[in-house]
């Protein structure tokens, strides 16, 4: 059963925080591991649903996994092309990356498995990455494109790929089979999106060719099992940052978040708001740099995201639509792939937005939001989060500047990605209003 939360209005937000680990990174780091020979120690594992169902979707294909310590997740590596059949369906519950990464490792192994989804997901397109998949020689069984998947999978050929639209998950889906093939594939990209699959195959020790947006890697490589850290996931930290950068007198810093180039485009964005923004690198394990991030309400202004800034900012667009709520205007264009994300998101920006009392314009690729004028506030109201995580931290986010205390429906949905948002929501509000603070 779905909930719902209030949110109280409250003009700043003051703290120093982390956040749950990065599920792209998560989702990787299982996956590898599992086909990594010997044990990984997977610390500051993603709490959030989706990466559970990753380990779940595991654990049915004979891995075994050890919850050794609270956020810390021990995989025993099954080794090279040794998952073993399935003896039940493998569900990805709301999960693209794990539908569409287990797809490509799927079709590298010679059994039959069936992969389902919820009722979103099983919305979603698949074609995606059957198309490239059976030309490696796998079959896959899809209702009109769709899940369930039945992946027949097979001995695999190595092949060049050039998808339409940018996809880190395509991508990765295609290189993790490319693992499992004769000969090299590449994947090259129409842009450049997320790159944890280039940075974790490397850090699990095997060679990943990169020249400039055309990535490859050699069938038959051999992964070791290791320890390794997940950093703090930027997507998550964005609905903070994106907080403070909306109210002046607001200050957040965000520690040990991961800040991996592809990632961070919506700190420039914040910069162009008019908010102060400093990143300071303090390490980088695996490939993956990390460190912390401060943003500082400053002024508001006005953000236009171009179709070219898409895929750097694909996941933080709906916390960028919040930023209208509490003055400037906020336009996105080239965003379709939106439309096909865990809901609707172009629809169910629009739409609960509106509802609590913005001036939202739909179009087919993007949105046009625009904040209320002359330090007038939103309204405030009910807006469905439609079963999206993303939506429900946005919403609760956008809330933030109204006139009077909003509903969200369908809040619990954060927990695919952040369960404790709304705890740490009320932590970062009660702090500004401490006395001492201003
Ligand atoms: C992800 C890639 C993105 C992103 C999703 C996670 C990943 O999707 O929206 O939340 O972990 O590879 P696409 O690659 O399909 O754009």
């Amino acid at each position: 059963m779905p909930h719902s939360a209030t949110i109280t209005p409250a003009r700043r937000l003051r703290g120093r925080l982390r956040v749950p680990g990065d599920k792209s990174i998560a989702h990787r780091y299982a996956l590898l591991a599992a086909l990594a020979e010997g044990r990984s120690t997977l610390a500051h594992f993603a709490p959030g649903a989706d990466c559970q169902s990753t380990l779940a979707c595991l654990r049915t294909l004979g891995v075994e996994i050890e919850d050794t310590a609270p956020g810390t997740v021990t995989v025993l590596g099954r080794g090279f092309g040794q998952l073993r059949s399935p003896a039940a369906p493998l569900d990805a519950g709301n999960s693209g990356t794990t539908m569409r990464l287990m797809a490509g490792v799927l079709a590298g192994h010679r059994f039959t498995s069936t992969m389902i989804g919820d009722a979103s997901l099983s919305k979603r397109p698949m074609r995606r990455v059957i198309a490239p998949l059976e030309r490696m020689g796998a079959r896959v069984e899809a209702v009109d494109g769709h899940a369930p998947l039945t992946i027949h999978g097979s001995a695999l050929r190595a092949i060049a790929h050039e998808p339409e639209t940018p996809s880190a998950q395509v991508k990765s889906a295609v290189l993790l089979a490319g693992l499992h093939a004769d000969g090299e594939t590449t994947v090259r990209e129409p842009a450049a999106t997320r790159d944890h699959t280039e940075r974790a195959l490397t850090a699990f020790g095997a060679s990943v060719s990169i020249d400039g947006l055309t990535v490859g890697v050699r069938g038959g490589q051999r992964l070791a099992g290791r320890p390794l850290t997940v950093p703090g996931d930027f997507s998550s930290a964005a609905f903070w940052l994106v907080a403070a950068a909306a109210q002046p007198g607001s200050r957040i810093e965000v520690e040990d978040v991961g800040l991996n180039p592809t990632r961070i485009a919506l700190l420039d964005v914040l910069r162009r708001f008019g908010a102060y923004v400093s990143v300071s690198i303090t390490a980088t394990d695996a490939g993956e740099p990390r460190g912390s991030v401060t943003v500082e309400g400053n002024r508001v202004g006005t953000v236009d995201i171009e179709p070219s800034d898409v895929p750097a900012l694909i996941d933080e667009l709906p916390a960028i639509a919040a930023l209208a709520a509490h003055g400037g205007h906020v336009t996105v264009r080239g965003a379709s792939e939106l439309r096909v994300k865990e809901s609707d998101r172009i629809a169910a920006l629009v739409a609960g937005l509106r509802a609590l009392g913005l001036e939202a314009d739909e179009r087919p690729d993007g949105f046009s939001i625009a904040g209320p004028s002359n330090n007038a506030r939103p309204s405030g109201g009910v807006a469905d989060a439609r079963g999206d995580h993303r939506m429900a931290m946005a919403f609760a986010v956008a809330a933030l500047a109204a006139e009077d205390p909003s509903t969200i429906e369908g809040a619990d949905a954060v927990a695919i990605s952040y369960p404790g948002f709304f705890d740490t929501l009320s932590q970062l509000v009660s702090a500004a209003y401490e006395p001492g603070t201003r």
